[in-house]
């Protein structure tokens, strides 16, 4: 889990001599965005962004996508509203940091129970972002003037789910690559719960929303590397029957 700080490496350098290339600089540079400037990309540069995820690779080229852009700020203030109103709703119940003693002790339980029907999406970090949203100490949306929702078609071949990650990944990289910056925004399936919402996108079977890119130009430039966990990984490059030789993958 890279939520660990204890075994951060650097990026490994294995061809002594050997330059990264543009493909991999954007890589190791990219880091989410947080900050924008008010002024949205050029509806040209939004199309090259999507047109890397159009040209994604999808289990049995099923292509189970469907892009929503959103640049009108009056929506974009909209969502954010709702998002934090949804937050405000769940935290309510469930922030057990809060509050005098009794309250402490019921929202625990009912913590509890929300975190084992819903482990992912109250995992300790979102659990604290949506806490820090709730109190107003940061925004859903980051401020970003362009979101793209990528909407997955659950009719896809074998996991969609996998196919949005990738095209979303390459409008990610498509994006920095240009100069932008990007931020997943996976909290968007607070907005998810209004009607509202999944009527104007027309969220219903067979699409889901699967996840959100905010988009724009980086206020303040971010882009730069930073150390990740280190990964113990098994190479299998001897016998059928020998262990597996175990190497550190990290700097
Ligand atoms: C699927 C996914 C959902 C994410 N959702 C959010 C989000 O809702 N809000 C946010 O600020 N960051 C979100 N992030 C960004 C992660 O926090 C970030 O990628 C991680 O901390 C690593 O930092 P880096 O992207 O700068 O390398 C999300 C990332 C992914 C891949």
């Amino acid at each position: 889990m890279n939520v660990k700080t204890s075994s951060l490496s650097p990026l490994g350098v294995y061809h002594e001599g050997m330059e990264w290339n543009a493909v991999e600089k954007v890589i190791y540079e990219r880091r989410s965005i947080r900050g924008f400037k008010k002024e949205p990309l050029s509806d040209g540069m939004i199309r090259r962004i999507l047109e890397s995820g159009r040209f994604s690779p999808s289990a049995g080229n099923m292509q189970p996508w469907r892009f929503i852009v959103i640049k009108s700020p009056e929506m974009l203030a909209e969502l954010e509203k709702d998002a934090v109103k949804m937050a405000k709703f769940f935290m309510f119940f469930i922030d057990y940091t809060r509050g005098g003693a009794i309250r402490r002790l019921l929202t625990k339980q009912l913590a509890k129970l929300s975190i084992r029907f819903m482990p992912n999406e109250l995992h300790v970090v979102p659990f604290a972002l949506l806490s820090q949203i709730a109190q107003g100490k940061t925004k859903v949306f980051h401020g970003a003037p362009t979101l793209i929702l990528l909407v997955e078609d659950k009719r896809g071949v074998s996991c969609p789910a996998t196919d949005i990650g990738i095209c979303g990944q390459n409008m990610v990289l498509t994006a920095h690559s240009l100069g932008a910056g990007t931020c997943w925004i996976g909290l968007i399936k607070l907005c998810m719960y209004y009607p509202k919402w999944r009527k104007k996108f027309g969220i219903k079977y067979p699409y889901a929303l699967n996840n959100c890119l905010a988009v724009g130009w980086q206020k303040p430039k971010a882009d730069g590397p930073v150390p990740r966990e280190a990964q113990i990984v098994e190479w299998y490059d001897r016998g059928l029957h020998d262990a597996p030789r175990t190497e550190k993958q990290g700097g």
